[in-house]
């Protein structure tokens, strides 16, 4: 991870590097991405992720635009958040038996996934504007816009069935105290159950 080595010195030495950063990024979830179609029940969720598959393909030609337009050679920085978000999502889906459940939980780490995209691309098309390379950040606005677009049909999805559909199957046992500090809380804590009850 070589973040501050000399070969950043510029701002365009930055971008180019950022650039990098999200090559990998991209090449890393069209990777991940036939996983979790295979893992999701939802029709509309599978189709939803097999059309983003189709557009991360794109996304990435549309790089290699970029680079070219830079005359640079397209190739990747590994970046350890993007790997980092995609083991967090196969830990979890490892974790969960419930279909339905699982289905709220793609969802949640998709949206990750593009939450990571959006503020890279963000940066990016600022970056190139100040950079003086509007064409570079015209195309750059397109796939921002297509992660934007995929992030709110992922809320849509998980609001109108994917989270009541996971909700109604809540286990009765946690039934008594609801809102505590079981399954949805906030607290960035272990993993809900299993090791709470034995610490003081
Ligand atoms: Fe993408
Ligand atoms: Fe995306």
């Amino acid at each position: 991870m070589a973040m501050f080595s000399d070969e950043i010195r510029t701002m365009d030495d930055l971008f180019v590097h950022q650039l990098e950063d999200v090559y990998y990024a991209e090449h890393q979830i069209e990777k991940a991405l036939p996983e979790m179609m295979e893992k999701a029940t939802d029709t509309e969720l599978k189709r939803g992720l097999k059309a983003h598959l189709a557009e991360t393909k794109r996304q990435i030609k549309r790089l290699d635009q970029v680079f070219k337009k830079l005359d640079q050679e397209p190739k990747g920085t590994e970046c350890p958040a993007i790997d980092g978000i995609i083991e967090e999502a196969n830990d979890v889906a490892g974790e969960i038996e419930d279909k339905e459940v699982l289905d709220a939980a793609l969802i949640a780490a998709a949206q990750a996934v593009e939450h990571y995209e959006i503020t890279r691309y963000g940066t990016l098309v600022a970056w190139a504007k100040q950079l003086g390379r509007k064409d570079v950040a015209t195309l750059l606005t397109e796939t921002l816009k297509e992660e934007v677009a995929t992030d709110k049909k992922l809320t849509a999805m998980a609001k109108k069935s994917a989270n009541p559909k996971a909700a109604r199957k809540a286990p009765p046992r946690r039934s008594p105290a609801r809102g505590g500090s079981s399954r949805g809380g906030a607290k960035p804590a272990k993993s809900n159950g299993r090791r709470g009850r034995a610490a003081a």
